[in-house]
């Protein structure tokens, strides 16, 4: 454990699926002693599939609304939805600052290449997901802009390299 009675943090971890998001955040869990949340481990408890949008947001709607629970009582949370859009990621940082916390953004960019492989070889999804469709999620996905990163705080620890932070 590191970095205890920094007050109430969200921290939220971007990028496309294979990115890296839940390996990354699983790490910052257990360093920080926050509360993670991931839609896909509520959706596998609850049967239910990967695929069924709506009720993945039903489940963002649902985590988000026990994350600000959470950071009113002074914790560390991490949402690692992917959060793909801009004003996705705007309504929480907003909602997080309400709360007095303070919110980090962690951008995991890697190349389709590589995203296809590691997807191939986690063999998660089913069906799997095709090459073509992983190109266009590049096309819809808002990566974040220098301009959006520098309305963060600076991360407690930014990269598993970095040791502490
Ligand atoms: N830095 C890394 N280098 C190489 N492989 C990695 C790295 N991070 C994660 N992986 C591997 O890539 C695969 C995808 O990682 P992970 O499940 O953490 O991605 P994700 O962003 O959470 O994906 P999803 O959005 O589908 O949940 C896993 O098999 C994981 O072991
Ligand atoms: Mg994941």
């Amino acid at each position: 454990m590191e970095k205890s009675g920094t007050g109430p943090r969200l921290i939220i971890i971007c990028g496309l699926p294979g990115s890296g998001k839940t390996t990354f955040a699983k790490v910052l869990e257990s360093r920080l002693r926050a509360v993670r949340f991931a839609p896909d481990e509520w959706m596998d408890a609850l049967s239910l599939s990967l695929y069924d949008e709506e009720k993945r947001g039903k489940i963002e709607v649902l985590q988000w609304k026990f994350a600000q629970g959470l950071l009113a009582l002074g914790l560390i949370i991490i949402i690692e939805w992917g959060t793909w859009g801009r004003s996705e990621r705007d309504t929480l940082r907003l909602g997080a600052r309400t709360l007095g916390a303070a919110v980090e953004l962690h951008y995991l960019s890697v190349s389709a290449d590589e995203l296809f492989n590691r997807i191939q070889r986690r063999g998660m999804e089913n069906p799997p997901i095709e090459r073509a469709t992983l190109s266009q999620w590049f096309e819809i996905f808002q990566a974040p802009t220098s301009e959006e990163m520098a309305l963060f705080d600076e991360p407690l620890i930014k990269d598993l390299a970095a040791g502490s932070g």
